[in-house]
């Protein structure tokens, strides 16, 4: 089964344009869950532009499904995840001031730091995913520095995929293989949609969990929250 982790940044996104507490962050968190969603996914970054550290918290206890937890592991998301201690921590290689994640990690280049940041969340329990590219040699490197998982990131499929789906899968499927023979788990997520999603997990079948926000949230507003995430539960399904 592959599980379904809605991310929630951009409720908090519509929340912080006007103040106030109007979309309430924690209550979609629970009515995703109540919807059929199998996960939560939250990305707090240094500026708190969306999802705020303080929301981490209060999500906490709320969240009954998998909690996974997003960022640059800086001193301050580490101090708020060691304590929070959600089920997963995708570790995520954004410069501060990032729109949004836009590559994977160079695990090669990063080793010591990566080695380090994967020891201290496994010390606190929490399993670990590193959010990567395609090229064989870097998902190597994560098998290298310990992590459990890692997070295809998926915009570069996003993109070919309507012109030539099967060219676009491609490179996903191999490194998908070399990531099973490295011993890691398998996640996904970035620009994954209505489209493109059944495809993916088709090929990919032995994925554990993709991560979805920005076309999941637009879907929302045609459809509603409940009948969308219904709807990627059958892409994921079917
Ligand atoms: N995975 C990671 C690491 C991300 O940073 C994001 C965006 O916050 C996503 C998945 C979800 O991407 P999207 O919002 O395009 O579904």
């Amino acid at each position: 089964m592959t599980r379904l982790s809605v991310n929630i940044n951009k409720i908090a996104t519509l929340r912080n344009a006007r103040g106030g507490n109007v979309p309430d962050v924690q209550k979609t968190a629970v009515d995703c869950e109540q919807f059929g969603a199998q996960g939560i996914t939250v990305h707090p970054r240094p500026d708190e532009r969306h999802i705020r550290y303080r929301d981490v918290e209060l999500l906490k206890p709320l969240v009954t499904t998998e909690f996974n937890i997003e960022g640059y592991p800086s001193k301050a998301f580490l101090e708020l995840v060691t304590r929070v201690k959600p089920h997963q921590v995708t570790l995520v290689p954004d410069p501060p001031g990032a729109l949004t994640s836009s590559e994977g990690w160079n695990t090669i280049e990063h080793r010591a730091f990566l080695e380090e940041v994967i020891g201290e969340l496994k010390r606190h329990g929490i399993r670990t995913s590193i959010f990567i590219g395609t090229e064989a040699a870097l998902i190597e490197g994560a098998a290298g520095v310990g992590t459990d998982r890692v997070e295809l990131y998926t915009e570069p499929y996003a993109t070919q995929y309507p012109e030539d789906p099967a060219a676009a899968v491609k490179p996903f499927v191999d490194a998908a293989r070399v990531a099973r023979e490295a011993g890691l788990e398998l996640n996904a997520g970035h620009d994954l949609n209505l489209d493109n999603l059944r495809f993916f997990k088709q090929q990919i079948p032995w994925l554990m969990e993709v991560s979805i926000g920005h076309a999941l949230i637009a879907d929302a507003l045609y459809f509603g929250l409940q009948n969308t995430i219904q709807m990627y539960l059958r892409q994921l399904r079917d």
